[in-house]
């Protein structure tokens, strides 16, 4: 930390023309240390994470500062969370619900956690979180208990669905007086709610439970920890999303599959079919298709990740047409090949895509090929923590620019340009998800500011 006590302006005006003296002169020194440490693929070509960037997304973490307000001596009654689809989607929603619940001045209870249909299982919050550490961890910020009164104990909570509505409804105006009516509710969270308008205090009560309480149970963090370590060092974890039920909900139609992926499609679609013709060509330009291994591995080579880069698949078990990544990326790791075989059958899908968060909020690198709930989960912990390289390969810039007919090397050329773009600007679809709540925008004059007092300090000029 550079400390400015004497003439600040004098001393910003002089690290700024130093350090644009220093662009001009040699850009990598200069970065090396704050910003970016180049690294060079094999082809001698500067990597995606080597760019410079201009924007960029930090950790502030601002609710952990200051004082917390007190929690009112009264609550207005018990709100259990409901949560529904694939962890990632439930882990959104309880997130969400701790705010909604400080918003309302209620109590938390635990939330219920009811798996996705397809995975065939009930595991609940307890099976996948650490119960103890989130109630100890949360303290302050809202209240939870474990148990319920036992006046309201033996009742069911009236359900109040929030899921559904549209728009930018008000939990005070419309979940309240249900809230106050009948003292217990259950609630899902609606995806449009702005959270930004949310007084500071519940704000804080979300982020708190987001970033800083939830933790894996026990044993779980053991298998995570073991299977991190398993991989070997440094890896990219990369998440694919090739699997039939996401192919046959995008709607979206591929040819030169294997005929055995076909069939698994074709079996997942039921009643929902493919756009075709013109439609298609929109939806796909649109970026609505997911990327297949093959493409993946097509844009990985575009943003020179060299190929014998070590890659931990973050992915469900149904993954298609793998060959597609393997045949050009060698260095492929899955978790059901790390972890011992008994190990893996006895987990279920929900404590398998706890794995899968845990080693790629912990990777040297995030890719993802879609913009799911755990892409979004993972982009914000990971800038969260200060990990910078994460990034979404965009669909669209390949769609569109294979429908403009380019090949080969243009084609590669064309997809680094895209991609860089969106680095340096610090773009990717996070900061429509987080930049309300928890993270902040360097604009370039800082970051140079930032560099600039990094050499300084290296001059011991300060
Ligand atoms: C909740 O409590 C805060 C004080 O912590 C108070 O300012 C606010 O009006 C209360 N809101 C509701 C809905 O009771
Ligand atoms: C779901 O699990 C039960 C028992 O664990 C099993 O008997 C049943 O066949 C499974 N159903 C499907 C569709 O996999």
């Amino acid at each position: 930390m550079i400390a400015v006590s004497v003439k600040p302006l004098f001393i910003a005006i002089f690290t700024l023309s130093l350090f644009l003296a220093g662009i001009l002169l040699s850009p990598s020194t200069l970065f090396s240390s704050s910003l970016v440490s180049p690294s060079y693929s094999s082809a001698g070509k500067l990597d995606i994470w080597s760019v410079r960037r201009v924007v960029e997304w930090r950790p502030c973490g601002w609710w952990l500062q200051g004082h917390l307000t007190a929690l009112p001596a009264e609550n207005n009654g018990y709100i259990r969370v409901d949560c529904y689809g694939g962890l990632n989607q439930m882990r959104r929603d309880f997130c969400d619900g701790v705010g909604i619940a400080r918003l309302l001045n209620a109590t938390l209870v635990l939330p219920k956690f009811e798996a996705a249909a397809y995975w065939n299982e009930s595991s609940g919050f307890a099976d996948v979180f650490d119960v103890d550490y989130f109630i100890q961890h949360i303290n302050g910020f809202v209240k939870v208990v474990k148990e319920l009164p036992p006046d309201i104990a033996s009742k069911e909570p009236f359900q109040v669905d929030c899921s559904k509505r549209k728009g930018q409804f008000d939990y005070i105006e419309s979940v309240l007086p249900s809230l106050l009516e009948h003292h217990y509710i259950s609630i899902t969270p609606a995806m449009s709610q702005r959270r930004d308008r949310y007084p500071k205090y519940a704000k804080a009560a979300l982020c708190q439970a987001c970033y800083s309480a939830l933790r894996l149970t026990r044993s779980l963090e053991k298998k995570a920890s073991e299977l991190l370590e398993a991989i070997p060092k440094p890896f990219l974890s990369l998440h694919l999303r090739f699997e039939p039920d996401m192919v046959a909900y995008s709607q979206c139609e591929y040819s030169g599959l294997s005929p055995t992926s076909m069939e698994a499609i074709k079996a997942a679609r039921g009643d929902r079919k493919p756009w075709t013709g013109e439609l298609a060509r929109i939806w796909r330009k649109r970026g609505k298709c997911p990327l297949t291994p093959s493409e993946t591995a097509l844009i990985l080579q575009a943003l020179s990740v060299p190929t014998n880069t070590n890659i931990y698949l973050a992915a469900g078990d149904g993954l298609m047409e793998i060959e597609g990544l393997t045949s050009v990326y060698t260095n492929v790791y899955v978790k059901s090949a790390l972890l011992g075989g008994e190990d893996f059958t006895s987990m279920h899908g929900n404590t398998k895509a706890a794995l899968d968060y845990y080693v790629s909020i912990n990777s040297d690198s995030y890719m993802a090929t879609y913009f799911g709930n755990m892409d979004k989960m993972v982009a914000a912990m990971r800038a969260y923590k200060g990990l910078y390289k994460t990034l979404f390969l965009s669909r669209r810039a390949f769609a569109e620019l294979t429908f403009q007919g380019l090949k080969g090397k243009e084609l590669m050329q064309a997809l680094w340009t895209a991609h860089k773009g969106d680095f340096i600007m610090g773009r990717g679809d996070i900061v429509s998800f987080v930049s309300d709540i928890m993270l902040v925008a360097v604009p370039f004059w800082k970051v140079w500011w930032t560099a600039g007092s990094h050499f300084l300090k290296s001059l011991e000029i300060d």
